[in-house]
């Protein structure tokens, strides 16, 4: 790949599951890879399985000074980025409303919703000064339509979606917001809180980071605000 082709690409949650599974895409296809997770040693695993090492930092999005210090730290490095995927997020057991913790609530919601607030803080400023740049949020399909048993994490989706719809209409032009489904995956997500027999019907994270990292690098500034979504099995 030429200079000109390689794109900087940040990723939160990069330890496990659809983040780990992109890091390991873009990081093939060339493209130069930054990524945060939580746990220094889940972090490290990922950084020594891959050749060249992606850029990879121990930061908790919920955390916004340490977000804000690791967007420092990157865009010295890096510059700002081209794409900037908001990925980490977590589920819950699925029980009605009532019969959720206040905690587990409360956890969804701040991860889900508060975490991509936090990592967009940190990076749209450079994003807005150099005048480009696509920030793709993870949503889901429940993130358009409500199921039963999973209050928090259906309404933190729908915020996630609001998030992305109202930052799209403050960004200048150049720049794009984007909720994105990334249709259903087997990863630990899926098995610990939708069911073991479901998730092996569904695409594993590596199959479905072949049909995502070519679609998420061929987003523009033109899908600025629309709700889009990943077919894996296209
Ligand atoms: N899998 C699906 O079918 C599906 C469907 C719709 C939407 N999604 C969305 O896609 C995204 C990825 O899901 P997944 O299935 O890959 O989940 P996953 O397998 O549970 O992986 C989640 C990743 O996020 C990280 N993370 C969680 N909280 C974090 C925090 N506060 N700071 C930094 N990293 C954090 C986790 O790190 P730790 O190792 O530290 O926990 C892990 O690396 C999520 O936003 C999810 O809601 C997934």
């Amino acid at each position: 790949m030429s200079d000109a082709d390689s794109r900087t690409i940040v990723i939160t949650g990069v330890t496990r599951g659809l983040g780990r599974a992109l890091v390991e895409k873009f990081t093939a296809l060339g493209h130069t890879v930054i990524g945060c997770g939580r746990k220094f040693e889940a972090v490290e695993a990922v950084r020594r399985a891959l050749d060249p090492d992606p850029y990879l930092s121990i930061v908790d999005v919920l955390d916004a000074e340490s977000v804000q210090a690791w967007a420092l730290d990157v865009q010295d490095r890096f510059g700002s980025p081209d794409f900037l995927i908001n990925n980490a997020g977590i589920a819950h057991a699925g029980v009605p409303f009532w019969e959720l913790a206040k905690a587990d609530f409360d956890a969804v919601i701040d991860i889900n919703v508060k975490g991509p607030a936090n990592v967009m803080r940190a990076f749209l400023p450079g994003m807005i000064a150099r005048g480009s740049g696509i920030v793709v949020n993870l949503s889901s399909g429940v993130g358009r339509f409500a199921v039963e048993h999973y209050a928090a994490y259906v309404a933190s989706k729908y915020a996630v979606e609001g998030l992305s719809k109202a930052v799209a209409k403050d960004l200048p032009a150049g720049l794009a917001c984007i909720p994105l489904s990334p249709g259903v995956v087997d990863t630990d997500m899926l098995r610990d809180h939708w069911g073991e027999e479901r998730s092996g019907q569904e695409a594993s994270p590596a199959a479905w980071a072949e049909v995502a990292a070519p679609y998420i690098l061929g987003l523009t500034a033109a899908d600025n605000g629309e709700s889009l979504r990943i077919s894996p099995g296209a």
